[in-house]
């Protein structure tokens, strides 16, 4: 077994060359092959180099790679779940994902409840009989909440139920839910493990007997991944855990810095003592606290300012890259939602998002500074 860094870089099965070669076919020989070669299969060579070394990455048994992180995780949700079933979320998680499940579960009469993520280690008072899935993101977006992911699995295991984590924020850099008890992982490869912002995938790492079952499904529902991205995605992955550990570190600088600024009012970022969730993110975020952090200005007049006057950092959607972004989620990620709703969730316009890239520290913190000095 290799150290993370290690694991990034090294790809078990080898093809004569370092990096796998790239297959685009998809007529392939039948004739005495045992296996019928074909990218809805999930079993290409491309496919498969990049699902061996996410396993050794999450110490998974087996897993599978999408098209996108939401091909993922609807199909490990319709995978295990039936009509007359109940699932359990975590209130904050993806806006996309509660969009697939306020859109699509009600067609299919699959009940959930929602509860926040501070709770989600007590949920078991919203065990209900016919309770099969909880489903949970960590780090959570945008407010950069961490769920105690021990204290899941154990309610879960109790009841028989099946835990799924959304562990994209972390990266298996930073966190490994499998280790925790968390049977399911899954990513929006998009974010770090693509990394550059170039690419949409996503990634499922889970026990060899939950491969089969989501596999099955996986090949009615479609959402594989073709040899063309898969090649840039091996590319990434070969520099994940230096690219992380910068982030971590600088993501770490930046929160810091932004707690002593009089202009903001609070800073969201696990790694500072003061996160509500601190004690539980250094327990479980073994790699490090992410590159993702969000701060409220104290005067919400100024944010548009401030966003304009932004040299360095890019005010954009997505996350997870070498460049440093910045969003506003009012107005993006979570704009769909009534502001009642939004507000509930402590998703003020006067929070922004800041995805920390790879650029030298110093620069981004001067960014920020002149942006918040006009
Ligand atoms: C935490 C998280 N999970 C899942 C997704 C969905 O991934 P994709 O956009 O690759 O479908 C996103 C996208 O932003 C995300 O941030």
């Amino acid at each position: 077994m290799y150290s993370k860094e290690t694991t990034c870089v090294y790809n078990q099965q080898q093809h004569q060359g370092v990096n796998t070669p790239i297959f685009t076919s998809t007529a392939n020989r039948y004739i005495g092959f045992d296996e019928i070669l074909y990218p809805r299969n999930f079993n290409t060579e491309n496919q498969k180099a990049i699902v061996d070394k996410l396993c050794r990455l999450e110490h998974g048994e087996a897993g599978l790679i999408f098209s996108s992180g939401t091909a993922a995780i609807a199909t490990v949700l319709f995978s295990f779940l039936k009509a007359g079933d109940h699932v359990l979320f975590s209130q904050e998680i993806y806006g996309g994902t509660v969009k697939l499940i306020e859109e699509e579960f009600p067609k299919y009469n699959i009940a959930f409840d929602f509860v926040s993520s501070a709770d989600m280690g007590n949920m078991e008072s919203l065990v209900r009989e016919n309770t099969r899935v909880v489903y949970t993101e960590t780090p959570s977006n945008p407010l950069i909440s961490v769920v105690d992911l021990e204290a899941v699995a154990a309610v879960a295991k109790k009841h028989n139920l099946l835990t799924v984590v959304d562990s994209t924020f972390a990266t298996p850099i930073n966190q490994n839910p499998i280790l925790l008890g968390i049977d399911i992982v899954v990513h929006s490869g998009t974010k770090y493990l693509g990394g550059h912002h170039d690419l949409c995938f996503g990634a499922v790492i889970t026990s060899q007997r939950l491969k089969d079952v989501i596999y099955q499904s996986a090949l009615n529902f479609g959402g594989s991944l073709n040899g063309l991205d898969c090649y840039l995605i091996e590319r990434s992955l070969k520099t994940l855990a230096l690219r992380v550990e910068k982030q971590n570190a600088s993501a770490m600088k930046i929160a810091t810095a932004l707690q002593e600024n009089p202009q903001i009012s609070t800073v969201y970022y696990p790694g500072l003592q003061q996160h509500p969730n601190h004690v539980v993110a250094a327990r479980q975020m073994t790699g490090g606290f992410g590159g993702m952090l969000s701060f409220e200005l104290k005067d919400v007049a100024k944010t548009g300012a401030f966003l304009g006057r932004l040299q360095l950092i890019i005010p954009a959607l997505s996350l997870g890259g070498v460049d440093t972004t910045i969003c506003q989620p009012s107005k993006s990620s979570h704009a769909n939602l009534p502001e009642e709703e939004r507000l509930a969730l402590g998703i003020r316009d006067s929070l922004l998002r800041l995805s920390v890239g790879i650029e030298d520290v110093a620069d981004l913190l001067r960014d920020i500074e002149n942006a918040m000095k006009h």
